[in-house]
């Protein structure tokens, strides 16, 4: 009898403890969400606002449409600093005007990312792009030297080489009409992100049905549908009523291919030294896995394996997408502006001449009208159209009260359309980006790399690799775009994309 009743004793102080403990975590959690809720009142918004949910229910389920929206939101709200949405529970302000955003970007506090990028994390871990914190401090430093240009010239091989895979599969299409050039592109900087991360070569042009860039594809379209509806943000409801089950089956294949790389490698440098002379007598190339295999911190500590995949998932999302959009932006609009075209074919011929060599680091400096061509393109297509960052204290923005745990989006898209830096901001002038024109621009007002402690580690590569493919295509043709800007519908999700690819003619140029 005795233990009965301490038995029942103990079950109904556990079972009060319970309720008191969730009483105040809700209690909590309410008080957060109106401080939040209060704190922005005088934030302007969007239509109706519903408490928890917020203004879900008014979001486009469509990728391009939902993108399309929140920048028409922009334009509706161009007098205001600032304009808010609440996705569920989460207050979003958005941002898109270089003063505001500098408030926010160049104040070290708030470099953590948003709550959305949580959900990249079953994918890319907390690497380099999602972590926060003391890990983000300890792996920028760490990983800062593998960026350096000294190894940026060794890829310049890898680079011109994949250059020339792509010109032989072009130069099929040349002459042939129109086609879609944006797998053709694609598929070449994922051989260039293969072999310069990993040193794994995966012949993505040759071979173009690879499960593992099948499943980059869907992973990175998954993730941005999950980002968009909060409903799905609890893993046990997506789980059971979303995608959950398709998500696992393409992280499984993106985990194993990575690691069964990293084993390798790992493998070959413990027999070898990656400087030596390789089987076939020719010096091994370096990737940026090498590097992350031998680095190691002020206490002399190697990376594990699990924080190399990390970083190495980190570089195969960031670093070939990007730059294949950009690339493919870069394309049409060079083939829909003829005589920018011409200048940037009259710059490579004062370079090369009738020859057909190799790109080296010196002809990369004298491309200077084609780094304007590049930049341009950027800034009417940023590859990364928006990005995010949480509020970590309180603050304020343009006279604004912003609540800590607040989320800030800052929509590249729509801040290099500012006509107050970029006058016609539609138009596609290359020569904005000439010495003479860019002074005195407000530094925050193009930021296509981010900016701040926070800015893309791998800019130098990618602009490296963008001239390298670009001149190379521009020296063996001519190219004529088959689409209009209207018809293009970029598709913002994590990378801004053309709905319907991007259609072209080529014409072989006479030497
Ligand atoms: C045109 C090409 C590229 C563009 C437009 C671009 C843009 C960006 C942007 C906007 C960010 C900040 C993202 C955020 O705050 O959420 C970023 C971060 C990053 N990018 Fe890039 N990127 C490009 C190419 C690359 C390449 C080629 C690599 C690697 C090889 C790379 C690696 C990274 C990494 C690791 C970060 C996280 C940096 C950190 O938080 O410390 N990116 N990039």
């Amino acid at each position: 009898m005795g233990a009965f009743v301490g038995v029942y004793t103990f079950g109904f102080v556990a079972a009060s403890v319970c309720v008191i403990l969730l009483t105040y975590i809700t209690y909590q959690l309410l008080k957060n969400y109106l401080h939040k809720w209060k704190q922005l009142k005088p934030v302007p918004g969007i239509g109706n606002t519903y408490p928890f949910i917020g203004n879900a229910l008014q979001f486009k389920t469509n990728a391009g449409d939902f993108f399309c929206q929140v920048v028409g939101f922009t334009k509706e709200f161009w007098n205001s600093p600032m304009f808010k949405l609440w996705v569920g529970p989460v207050p979003f302000l958005i941002l898109y005007h270089a003063e505001t955003i500098e408030t926010v970007l160049n104040n070290p506090v708030h470099m953590d990312k948003a709550y959305a990028y949580k959900f990249l994390h079953p994918w890319l871990g907390t690497g380099l792009l999602t972590s926060t914190g003391d890990k983000w401090r300890h792996r920028r430093k760490l990983l800062t030297p593998t960026f350096h240009f000294s190894i940026l010239n060794e890829f310049l091989e890898v680079m011109n080489e994949q250059a020339e895979v792509l010109i032989e599969k072009l130069e099929k299409q040349a002459g042939k009409g129109p086609f879609n050039c944006f797998s053709y592109i694609t598929l070449c900087a994922l051989d260039i992100i293969c072999e310069t991360a990993m040193g794994k070569k995966v012949y993505a042009q040759s071979n173009h049905d690879s499960e593992y860039v099948r499943s980059v594809y869907r992973m990175s379209d998954i993730i941005a549908r999950r980002q968009r509806m909060p409903w799905y943000w609890p893993d046990f409801v997506y789980n059971y009523f979303g995608e959950g089950r398709e998500h696992d089956r393409s992280l499984k294949i993106l985990h194993s291919f990575t690691e069964s790389v990293i084993n390798e490698r790992a493998e070959y440098i413990h027999y070898t030294d990656s400087d030596s002379e390789s089987d076939q007598g020719m010096r091994k190339r370096r990737a940026f896995l090498d590097m992350l295999l031998k680095t190691t911190d002020e206490d002399g500590k190697k990376m594990t394996h699990k924080d190399i995949q990390e970083e190495v998932d980190t570089f195969m999302f960031e670093g070939h997408d990007t730059t294949a959009a950009a690339m493919n932006w870069a394309v049409h609009l060079l083939g829909s502006h003829p005589e920018v075209q011409r200048k940037a074919q009259q710059e490579l011929h004062e370079i090369f001449g009738e020859s057909e060599r190799p790109i080296n680091t010196e002809d990369l400096k004298k491309l200077r009208y084609l780094e304007c061509v590049i930049k341009e393109a950027l800034r009417l297509f940023p590859s990364v159209p928006f990005f995010a960052r949480t509020i970590c204290e309180d603050t304020q923005i343009n006279g604004y009260k912003v609540p800590k745990g607040a989320n800030v989006i800052v929509i590249t898209y729509s801040l290099h359309r500012d006509p107050r830096y970029f006058p016609d901001p539609e138009e596609f002038r290359p020569e904005r980006f000439l010495p003479e024109n860019s002074a005195g621009r407000h530094p925050y007002a193009y930021i296509p790399f981010s900016a701040g402690l926070r800015n893309c580690i791998g800019q130098r590569f990618a602009l490296m690799e963008e001239k390298v493919i670009l001149a190379s295509i521009l020296r063996y043709f001519n190219i004529t775009a088959c689409q209009k800007r209207e018809e293009l519908r970029p598709l913002g999700e994590l990378i801004l994309r053309p709905e319907q690819g991007i259609w072209i003619t080529l014409e072989r140029r006479k030497h």
